[in-house]
């Protein structure tokens, strides 16, 4: 299965997306640059992306917890998540986004 995502420049990857893995985890460890300073605990916002406005329905909608961290984000949108609370799976197969302002 595979993620689409477009770094900072514009520029779009495709990456192999691993079942259960967080979509943070996928974009840094496939060397894209993302901070992610928290390693996935859903406390430091940096790992915001931009979602495909065809996917957001798709996903896992955020917790309380995701939505109060990308409050501390800059320039969030209506399609603004935490990469690290998105768990690739089959049913993300092709899933795009965009790395947001703040994550690099
Ligand atoms: Fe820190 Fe996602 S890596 S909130």
């Amino acid at each position: 299965m595979k993620i689409r995502v477009t770094d900072q420049t514009g520029k779009e990857h495709e990456l192999e997306g691993i079942e259960g893995w967080r979509v943070m985890e996928i974009i840094r460890d496939w060397g894209l640059p993302i901070k992610a300073e928290c390693g996935g605990a859903c406390s430091c916002a940096t790992c915001h992306v931009y979602v495909d406005e065809d996917w957001m329905d798709r996903l896992v909608p955020a917790t309380d917890e995701e939505l109060e961290m990308l409050d501390t984000a800059p320039a969030v949108e209506d399609n603004s998540r935490l990469s690290c609370q998105i768990l690739m799976s089959e049913a993300l197969d092709g899933l795009h986004v965009t790395l947001a302002p703040g994550s690099e």
